[in-house]
């Protein structure tokens, strides 16, 4: 997942770049180590000690680290061309952080159990079958998989 996050971020020159969660900064480092000079990237945590153990972790870099719940203050700044959505129920919050999304902007998902299908799961369904979406699911490791969406253009 680290690499497949880097590959993404380089691939947006002048990207607006969003993690959703942080957690200790494991994404985010990855993410921000290859980060483009002209792009930006933003990370939301709503844990304190987590937050505060992830900005050990990042300090120096150009992550700019959110303390807070990113349903409540991501939205607003908006637009962004890629989207790691990755804190709570991905389910629940698909439908906001997809409308976060500018044409074209990536979304991804990881954490799913390989070789399953949309019946049944609402995090396929959400993500899969998003008409605002074109959408794969790609196998990371023996046990992992992730969902790599982008935002269709109008
Ligand atoms: C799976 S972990 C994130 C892992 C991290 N993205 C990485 O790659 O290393 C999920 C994190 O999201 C945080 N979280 C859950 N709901 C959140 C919300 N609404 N806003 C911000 N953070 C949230 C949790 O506290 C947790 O630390």
């Amino acid at each position: 997942m680290r690499r497949l996050l880097a590959t993404l971020v380089a691939a947006k020159p002048h990207g607006r770049i969003a993690e959703l969660g942080t957690a200790y900064g494991e994404g985010a480092s990855a993410m921000v180590a290859a980060l483009p000079s002209d792009a930006t990237f933003v990370t939301v945590e709503n844990d304190p000690e987590r937050f505060r153990l992830a900005a050990q972790r990042l300090a120096g870099t150009r992550a700019e680290m959110v303390l807070g719940d990113w349903r409540e203050l991501l939205p607003e700044r908006g637009p962004f061309d890629l989207v790691f959505l990755d804190a709570g129920d991905a389910a629940e919050s698909a439908a906001l952080a997809i409308s976060m999304l500018a044409p074209g902007g990536i979304l991804v998902k990881d954490d799913l159990t390989p070789g399953r299908t949309s019946d049944g799961d609402p995090v396929r369904q959400a993500l899969l079958g998003d008409p605002r979406l074109l959408a794969c699911e790609i196998q990371t490791t023996a046990s992992t998989a992730a969902i790599v969406a982008v935002r269709r253009s109008p």
